[in-house]
């Protein structure tokens, strides 16, 4: 198939839709264009290794400049599209470009939700999702200061690990009454509170931030009705989706680009893939998914629609952090009234927990134990049941979990 591909979004939806294309036999013009100075890059290690400083700049790149050039990608970046002309089947760029398309691909992604509170603009109260962000915040990342993190999710508690492992004083605020409460279960917020406390970060749950106090740069949070003494400020309080662009082009959005199951949006020739999309997952429900997984297959459903061989997006979505040693992998998406099942001991640092829905595998989250997260995963795409005495005990390899 020819014709001409625009890919608006350089991030890891965006290249993965350049590889598929091409090994999909697309043999038309492809034109990918980010508003970023670097070309797609990973943006999990840059909480982890990247901020750790055990991982370099160019390690993060997805893929070498050479794969580009193969490609035939002509890859525009420091660039930003702002506007769409779905009759005329062209976008429009700040500096003055339009391009034209056949078929256009959403890959835009999210910005970070900012705190609105009083002082939340001194200097030294600081985000992080991209790498001149993480750059930014190196400066100040040192033994002994009072670092403040307001949201305990999984940004704000791997830079509290980081943090913690580089000798900063750490205090975090939490909204909610329990860590990662949008992401995993009551045991393992539990557990991951309990390590966080041990590595001598401070845990504030149930705590919103009301103002930031200083003068001309941030000197203490105030929260729960106290000043708390800061040196910097980490806010990690969600993202919101960059659906702005096909929203004011008339594509219906909610909290999301909304698409369809073979990631296409309500115009046939406009696709949209990752996090800024929302879409009628597996398990029944509307959702808009903030993972590398969606991301990439995803954007793999959009190619084999865009060259007219479409197929019906249902993976397992799946998730990971690392904090400390501590490796967590969730696969499947938890739903409150399911059954939990635990299979080990926390306290050995190696557990998994099960959740049941009608005697389903429908998730598990997995902290070091590889196989309870693979064999998991397998059982959750498989729609598997299995007895929740069965999954408990430790003597049954988790290979046989699938076996009667
Ligand atoms: P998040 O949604 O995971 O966590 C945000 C936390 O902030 C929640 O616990 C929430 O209750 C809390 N919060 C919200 N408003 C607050 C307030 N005013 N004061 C105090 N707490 C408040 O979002 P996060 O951590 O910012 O991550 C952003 C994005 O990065 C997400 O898409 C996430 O999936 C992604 N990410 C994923 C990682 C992973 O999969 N390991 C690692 C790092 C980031």
């Amino acid at each position: 198939m020819s014709g001409q591909i625009v890919i608006v979004g350089a991030g890891q939806a965006g290249v993965q839709a350049v590889q598929s294309l091409r090994s999909e036999g697309f043999s038309g013009a492809i034109t990918m264009i980010g508003d970023e100075a670097y070309p797609p890059y990973q943006r999990p290690p840059l909480s982890k290794a990247y901020l750790l400083g055990t991982f370099a700049r160019e390690r993060l790149f997805l893929k070498p400049a050479a794969f580009y050039r193969e490609a035939g990608c002509d890859l525009i970046l420091n660039a930003r599209v702002d506007k769409i002309d779905r009759a005329a089947k062209t976008v429009s760029l700040q500096d003055g470009r339009t391009l034209a398309y056949d078929k256009l691909l959403l890959a835009t992604g999210t910005r970070v939700r900012r705190l609105a509170c009083p002082g939340a603009g001194l200097p030294g109260v600081q985000y992080l999702r991209d790498i001149a962000d993480v750059d930014g915040l190196q400066d100040g990342f040192k033994s002994g200061i009072r670092l403040a993190i307001v949201g305990g999710g999984y940004i704000g508690l791997e830079v509290a690990a980081v943090g913690a492992k580089r000798g900063l004083d750490v205090t975090v605020f939490e909204a909610a009454d329990r860590l990662m409460a949008r992401a995993v279960s009551q045991p393992v917020s539990d557990f991951y509170a309990a390590e966080h406390t041990r590595s001598g970060v401070k845990l504030n749950l149930n705590t919103g931030v009301e103002s930031f106090e200083g003068n001309n740069k941030i000197e203490a949070v105030v929260a729960g009705g106290t000043a708390h003494p800061a040196d910097m400020v980490l806010v990690g309080i969600g993202v919101v989706p960059n659906d702005m662009l096909a929203r004011e082009s008339g594509l219906p959005c909610q909290d999301g680009i909304i698409v369809d199951r073979n990631a296409m949006t309500s115009d046939p020739s406009i696709f949209a893939a990752g996090d800024c999309t929302r879409h009628h997952g597996r398990e029944g429900i509307e959702i808009r998914l903030e993972c590398v997984q969606n991301a990439i297959d995803q954007a793999k459903h959009a190619a084999l629609a865009m060259v007219g061989r479409a197929k019906i997006y249902s993976e397992v979505p799946w998730f990971w952090s690392d904090q400390y040693d501590l490796k967590l992998q969730i696969a499947g998406l938890a739903r409150p009234p399911d059954r939990l099942v635990l299979r080990g001991d926390p306290a050995s640092r190696k557990f998994a927990v099960f959740h049941l829905r009608d005697g389903v595998v429908a998730a598990v989250e997995a902290i070091n134990a590889a196989p309870e997260y693979l064999t998991g995963r397998k059982l959750i795409a498989d729609g598997a049941k299995v007895p929740p005495e069965k999954l408990a005990d430790l003597s049954i390899p988790m290979k046989q979990m699938a076996q009667d």
